[in-house]
Order: C-alpha cells, then structure tokens, then sequence
C-alpha cells in the first residue's frame, strides 16, 4: 500500500548530520512532522535544552532554525518503537566508525548501528515506509539493509509491512551545515522505485531547483557518496604535499594554490594547505574504498588511494618533527599552546582532528599543553587523547606529558614557549602579538599550520614564526 504524500518523518541519529539536516527540512516544510529519535538521552535531553547555546552540535544558523521548529513540526525524542510505528519515511542518520577489529579492521565501516536500525524498521514499522540511507556508508550497505527487511516480512506472514529503499547521502560539510542543506549543489537520490524516488524528491523540491536533484541506481548513489568525498581529500593531501616542497625551495604554498587555482579546470577549492584533513566522513570514506577496491581485488586503485590517507599522516608527523626541531629537539617540561583543537573552525566536532594526533605526539615527548578553543568542551578533548594514550606501557607513561584546558587565549599564552595555530578559528586572526610576547618565554615560537596569522607582525612583536608551506620562514 503506498501513502501518497510523506506526512510523518522518524529520523534515526540525532548527530550532526541527523539534527541539522531534520531542522531544515522540518523548516522548510511545516505541514511534515518531523520526529527525531536517538538511544543517547543526554543528546537528546540537548536538543531539548530551554537553552540554545546547549544544543549538542553548533554550527552557524542552527540554533535560529531551531527556535523556530522545535516544538511545533520538530521534535527530539528517544521513543525510536513509538516514532518508527507512525513514519511515512524513515531516514537512517547514525554513526558508521571503522571496524576497530575483526575482518576489515582498520579500513571496513563497523556497521553494527545500522544493522540494529533496520531490524528495528522491521519489527516496529506499519503500511509502506520509505527507509532512506542518510549515513555515509559503504556500498551495497542498501542490500544488507533490504535483507533484514524483507527477511523479517518472509517471516511473519500476516503483516501490513511494505518497504522502499532509498540512498540519499549527505554531502553537507560541518561549519556550513546549514547553508550547505539550504542551497545545495545537488542532492542525490539512489533508488529502484520511481514512487519512492519522487515522493523524496517533493520534499526537496520545496527548496532545491528540479534540475538539482539526481537520480541515479542505489549502488552509483552510494558510491558516489565515497568518491567525491576520496576527491576532496585527495586535493588535500596534494596540495600537503606540495607545501613541503615550498618549504624547501622558498616558494610559498598560498601562491602557489592561488595560481594553479585560477585555472577553471583545477579550481580554487579544497586547495589550501593545512595540518591535514579530519573530520568523520574523510579518512573513513577512503578506507572504504580502499577495502572495496582491494576486495575485487584493484590492488593499484586500492593504493592509488590509500596514499591520500598515507600524506595527510605524514603531514602532521611532518609538522609535529619541525615544532620538536625549531625548540632544540627537546620539549620536556615546555609549555605548549594548542591554538584550536576541532578539525576545523566553526564546528565542536573533534572526530579526527589533526590537533589529537599532534597533541599526542607533543605529549609522549613530556610537552605540558595548554588547549584552547572557542566552542570544543575540554570532555571531549579528555576522550579523544584518553583513547590514543592507552596504548603505552608504564616506562612510557612516566615521560609522559600533561595537558589542561584553557578557553582564554592569552591566559593559555602565558609563560608559554610555543603556540600552535590548529584550526583556522577567526578569532586568531587578531590575536594581540605584542601582548602574546610580552606574555610568552623568550625564545617564544608561533607555528601557524592554517597561513591565517601575518607573519611580520608576529616577528615585529619579538616573536620567532614558522609558516605551513612558507619557505620564507624555514
Ligand atoms: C566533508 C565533505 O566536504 C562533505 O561534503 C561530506 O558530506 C562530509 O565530509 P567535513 O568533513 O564536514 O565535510 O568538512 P570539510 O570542509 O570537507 O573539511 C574536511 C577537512 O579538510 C577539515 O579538516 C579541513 O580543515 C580540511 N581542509 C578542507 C583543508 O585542509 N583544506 C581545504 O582546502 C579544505
Ligand atoms: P553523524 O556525524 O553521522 O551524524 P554522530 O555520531 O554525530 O554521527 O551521530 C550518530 C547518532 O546516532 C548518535 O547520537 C548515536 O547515539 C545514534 N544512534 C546510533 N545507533 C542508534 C540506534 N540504533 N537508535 C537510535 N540512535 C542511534
């Protein structure tokens, strides 16, 4: 039986790709319900929260379209059975890590989540539901997917249970959520099943222009998912790489970008060197079809992007070599800044972030940080160097340095040997360099890894700078 019109909506995960692409739908269409559930109350009891500034994913614009919503066509829940019974179309929005261990491990998603997603539909939904894979997943997931579906209505005969499935990967970046879900490029639609595909596609045609919206097979959608996320990446890690070879020969990584940039078929996108790229979907992606490919066994297209992964390691290595350098090759007992710890400016989204890995090689060496950022809690900086630091022995842990929180950027600066521009936050961008100094050890080190910091302000307040891909300041 097949409903006309998408009327109630349950969006599984309430994350930061979940939360705020059901805000802007819930806003741009007041007649659907829109029903958000997840098994994680503190998240949702967040998203709930009388105080905006609480929401549990901050991205600019959210919480304005939240305050309009809430409440009204948009709710937050944990009643997944409740909200999966009376859903037209349910989307699938949890979290997809890599396999820790096992088969895969390393590079194969861990799909455990969604599994237990689509058993749930099975068992919960009534009439025709429309199950939508929002998550970045690998490819062919749709077909695990449709198996425990339709394995369970073999099962029980005397249901009312009908299901389409659909693949409508998020290609929101974070920072830009909301202006990415406002006005996309494009959305995607991978499916089998005209009805479905165009009852979906009437939800986006509210705001996005027809000629927009792709529709392509489940499988092409999917992949498509990984591919242009493996692209993006791996002009990242090209242009990495070249910012080593500038430091080498005097050229400077900007210049360079810019130049190369204004060729239309290169363009100026995705080009600007950094301490390599984080975030959840990157590394995860191109693992993902680095396993795909090795798996039909296309060992060179499995290497050809597995190197992409490979660079944006060594870049932070590189970077973290360089920093242990220009300080006498010795960082016990120095005080460190960390200037930024999320993967990138405007989110509070660690998952990733070039700042764990560095921090962490900061800290075997007995280096005492002090992390500063704008919106990061200093709980989740605790988990993610806690989850890399298990792995060494006592003798190591000895050696080990520490590290403390400190949101005031000057309080941080203070007695400080070296600060370490991580995330390219607006805020640094005007810092006070004469006060920076005054307050730093002498010889004091600003290394800028985002070029948002100028350089001869820096060097004119007494300091000593190192610029990422800048071989004036070698
Ligand atoms: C990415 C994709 O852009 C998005 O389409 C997909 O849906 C999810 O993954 P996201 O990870 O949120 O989005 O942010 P993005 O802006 O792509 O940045 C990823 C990382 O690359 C960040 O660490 C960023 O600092 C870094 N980056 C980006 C660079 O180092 N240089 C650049 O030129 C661009
Ligand atoms: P993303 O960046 O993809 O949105 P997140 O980790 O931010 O990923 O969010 C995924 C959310 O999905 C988490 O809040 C997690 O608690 C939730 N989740 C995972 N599995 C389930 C499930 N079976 N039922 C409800 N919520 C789930």
């Amino acid at each position: 039986m097949y409903r006309k019109q998408i009327k109630n909506i349950c969006c599984i995960g309430a994350g930061y790709v979940g939360g705020p692409t059901m805000a802007v739908i819930a806003d741009k269409c007041p007649d659907i319900n829109v029903f958000v559930v997840d098994k994680n109350k503190s998240r949702i009891d967040a998203w709930n929260s009388p105080d905006l500034d609480l929401l549990p994913v901050y991205e600019p614009g959210l919480k304005e379209i939240i305050k309009r919503v809430r409440f009204k066509n948009l709710f937050f829940s944990t009643e997944t059975i409740q909200n999966i019974k009376k859903a037209d179309a349910i989307f699938i929005s949890v979290n997809t890590p890599i396999k820790t261990s096992g088969l895969g491990a390393g590079q194969a998603s861990n799909l455990k989540w969604v599994e237990a997603c689509a058993k749930e539909i099975a068992e919960f939904s009534e009439g025709h539901t429309i199950v939508i894979e929002k998550s970045t997943l690998p490819v062919r997931t749709a077909e695990i997917i449709k198996k425990i579906l339709f394995s369970k209505l073999k099962k029980d005969i005397n249901h009312d249970k009908t299901f389409s499935i659909l693949s409508n990967p998020e290609f929101l970046a974070e920072g830009t959520a909301i202006k990415d879900l406002e006005f996309p490029d494009r959305v995607l639609i991978g499916g089998e099943e005209e009805n479905a595909i165009n009852q979906l596609k009437t939800i986006y045609e509210r705001w996005v222009e027809p000629s927009r919206i792709i529709t392509t097979n489940l499988w092409s959608s999917e992949l498509s998912k990984l591919v242009a996320n493996a692209f993006l990446a791996q002009r990242i890690s090209s242009i990495n790489s070249i910012s080593a070879l500038c430091e080498k020969t005097g050229a400077d990584i900007n210049e360079v970008s810019r130049a190369i940039g204004f060729d239309s078929r290169i363009g100026s996108k995705f080009l600007k060197a950094g301490p390599g790229f984080g975030g959840s979907c990157f590394k995860k992606d191109i693992l993902n079809l680095v396993y795909l490919s090795r798996y039909f066994g296309l060992k060179e297209t499995a290497n050809f992007w597995e190197q992409v992964v490979i660079i944006n390691k060594w870049q932070k290595e590189r970077i973290y070599s360089i920093i242990v350098n220009k300080l006498f090759g010795n960082i016990t007992d120095k005080k460190i800044v960390i200037l930024g710890f999320s993967f990138k400016a405007n989110t509070n989204d660690v998952r990733e972030s070039p700042a764990i890995e560095i921090s962490q090689y900061l800290l075997s060496e007995g280096a005492n940080l002090s992390i500063s950022d704008p919106k990061v809690d200093e709980e989740n900086i605790k988990l993610s160097l806690n989850g890399i630091k298990t792995g060494l022995s006592n003798q190591d842990l000895n050696e080990y340095g520490n590290w403390h929180f400190e949101r005031d950027i000057y309080k941080a600066l203070k007695n400080a040997d070296a600060a370490i521009v991580l995330t390219e936050w607006d805020t640094y961008k005007t810092i006070n360099w004469n006060k920076a100094s005054d307050l730093m050890n002498s010889p004091g080190w600003i290394f800028d890894t985002r070029s948002i910091i100028d350089g001869n302000v820096v060097k004119d307040s007494g300091l000593e700078f190192w610029s990422l891909g800048n071989g004036d300041y070698d």
